[in-house]
């Protein structure tokens, strides 16, 4: 896959480079596609090491690997962005007003309080824009002066061979601005997004899949394009545990198979297991392999990735693909350019 290249610096209104700061950074797709078009980052804060540690790899040593709450704000900033844990907003968790995790968003207020960044960007599932914190959060906002705006982005629409609807929240201190990224590009298939990769995973660059265990081929061989777990049980049941039966709430692309010619469903951070979503490969009867799954997430080949598997699966369907995040940080410059 092309890189995304890297446009000439943003500039503000005076002709100097637009700041970054970038709060729960993960492993810095989010930041990766700001400096793709032409941001310069002062700062990144991500808890987890080996995020952390892929995010340095990339992007360089201004990330502190530190819990965000522990930390005093600093960095030159123009624009503040980042997205915060989702599990407690996202249909797929348990989504407890009282899950702690929820308040992390409260520090997008504290942090621009403190550097009164032009713009503030958080991105996060659909739900987080309806919960009580993101009301807070909102408000936070506002009594600082900014307009806030939401919008809905579905990755398909913006060149990701991927159906991602997410939020971005957008704060900015130009009231009546609007920072609306067009889609770019036509939707793109699974097909496409792995051309020239080889078709079996060679181990190399991420391009790696776990050998399935017996029981989970004998499964996938069953399992047609587009189809799931619910053909499995029709076909074979012998092959379904007893918990399949008892489950009323279930996901409906579990042990899910990819068309080919399609985009994929959400890429999210169990994109390595079959048993947590679609992410069979259209006719092999393997999960997909990360960097198939990076593919997926307009993530160029040439960024690199530090963990084991289950940690670069996380980091992957954690972050924004950086096809939707460089035309929200293209919408961000051309507003704070104006
Ligand atoms: C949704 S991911 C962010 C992905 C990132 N925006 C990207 O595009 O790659 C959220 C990240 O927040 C981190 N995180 C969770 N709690 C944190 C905290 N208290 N302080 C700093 N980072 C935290 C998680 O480890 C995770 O990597």
């Amino acid at each position: 896959m092309r890189p995304l290249g890297r446009c000439p610096s943003a500039q503000g209104r005076a002709g100097t480079a637009m700041w970054l700061v970038d709060l729960f950074a993960g492993a810095g797709l989010l930041s990766y596609a700001f400096r793709t078009r032409g941001f310069e980052i002062s700062m990144a804060v991500e808890s987890d090491a080996r995020a952390a540690s892929t995010y340095r790899r990339n992007l360089g040593n201004h990330v502190i690997c530190a819990d965000v709450r522990r930390i005093a704000p600093r960095g030159h900033c123009d624009v503040l962005v980042g997205g915060p844990p989702c599990q407690g907003f996202s249909t797929l968790g348990k989504r407890h007003p009282a899950d702690p995790r929820n308040q992390l968003a409260l520090e997008f207020v504290r942090w621009a309080a403190a550097l009164q960044p032009r713009c503030v960007v958080v991105e996060n599932v659909e739900p987080f824009v309806r919960a009580p914190v993101w009301r807070r959060m909102a408000t936070g906002l506002r009594d600082l002066g900014y307009t806030v705006t939401t919008y809905s982005l579905n990755a398909a629409d913006f060149g990701a061979a991927q159906r991602r609807h997410r939020s971005f929240t957008i704060a900015s201190t130009t009231p009546h601005i609007s920072i609306r990224p067009q889609p770019e590009y036509r939707q793109r298939t699974v097909r496409e997004a792995w051309a020239g990769l080889p078709a079996t995973p060679d181990g190399s660059n991420w391009h790696y899949s776990p050998l399935p265990s017996l029981v989970a081929r004998n499964r996938m061989r069953l399992i047609p394009p587009g189809g799931s777990k619910r053909d499995l049980m029709n076909i074979a049941p012998e092959l379904c545990p007893p918990s399949w039966w008892r489950r009323r709430v279930e996901l409906t692309d579990v042990w899910g198979r990819l068309r080919w010619d399609k985009p994929s469903n959400t890429v999210r951070t169990c994109c390595n297991n079959a048993s947590k979503g679609r992410y069979i490969h259209p006719e092999q009867d393997r999960v997909i392999s990360l960097r198939e799954a990076a593919r997926l997430q307009s993530i160029p080949d040439e960024f690199a990735f530090d963990g084991y598997p289950i940690d670069v699966a996380r980091q992957i369907g954690n972050g924004v693909p950086p096809a939707v995040g460089c035309a929200v940080a293209a919408g961000v410059a051309a507003a704070l350019s104006r």
